[in-house]
């Protein structure tokens, strides 16, 4: 079925309310379980606030991309964008791909992100994933975007701090819920979540060589702490 079916247009998509929606009728067909899970995390992600840090015509890569959410409101908001998502679940893949329809510029592989090569993109996403691994490997990945980007690229990371720690006390719950009863795979059966505190993620993506970063606090109501942490290669405003 051609993207202009859901549509009813080609370009521009038009306003957020309208991406939105046309985002949610892309996954009219998944299963209920992972229908419900695609409606939550639609609403947990401010995807807005990511889409305006990104340039028309970019290539972004979406780390541990899950069903595609984002990866597909960032290209149906500028369909210029070239996007790749990848992700470790061959289940969330499969579905993120029946998302695809007519478009040439997005696309999404299965795969270990702690195994991805060094390419070259203007922006890469990378929500709410980062804590399945050790600091170490943290490290290493955060370290590899940094080298996957060009010269003025940015890697716009969300991650949960650890303040106020009432709401970070469910995030933890959380993600121990869905990582332990398996409904969110990780690479390690036995896993540990590995949260750090604001100051600590803004540290380590300057440790991997990031000029600057720019923290966006959560949105008031959120009921998590999940923070944007984007790191620039070089020092905005660029010459
Ligand atoms: C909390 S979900 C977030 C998904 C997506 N970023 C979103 O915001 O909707 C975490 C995702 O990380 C993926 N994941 C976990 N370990 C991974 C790994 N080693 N490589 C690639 N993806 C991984 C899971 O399959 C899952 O889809």
């Amino acid at each position: 079925m051609p993207l202009s079916s859901v549509t009813n247009r080609h370009s521009p998509p038009g306003t957020t309310r309208e991406i939105r929606q046309t985002l949610r009728q892309l996954y009219t067909k998944a299963p209920w379980k992972d229908s419900l899970y695609i409606q939550g995390r639609a609403w947990l992600i401010d995807f807005e606030t990511i889409d305006l840090m990104i340039a028309e015509n970019s290539r972004i890569l979406d780390l541990a991309c899950g069903y595609g959410l984002l990866a597909n409101y960032i290209s149906l908001s500028q369909p210029g964008r070239t996007v790749h998502g990848v992700d470790l679940s061959p289940r969330r893949i499969k579905i993120a791909r029946q998302t695809i329809q007519d478009r040439a510029r997005i696309s999404f592989s299965m795969g270990d992100i702690t195994q991805f090569t060094p390419s070259d993109y203007d922006a890469i996403t990378f929500i709410d994933s980062l804590h399945y691994f050790d600091l170490p490997t943290q490290r290493m990945i955060l370290q590899r975007c940094f080298e996957s980007l060009s010269p003025q690229g940015k890697l716009i990371l969300r991650e949960a701090s650890k303040k106020p720690s009432w709401k970070h006390a469910l995030n933890y719950a959380h993600e121990w819920i869905m990582t332990h009863s398996h409904f969110t795979p990780t690479r390690d059966k036995k896993i540990q979540l590995n949260f750090l505190n604001g100051a600590q993620w803004e540290a380590l993506l300057r440790s991997v060589g990031f000029e600057a970063v720019k923290t966006i606090p959560p949105r008031h109501w959120a009921p998590y702490t999940d923070t944007f942490y984007v790191g620039y290669k070089k020092s905005p405003p660029y010459a």
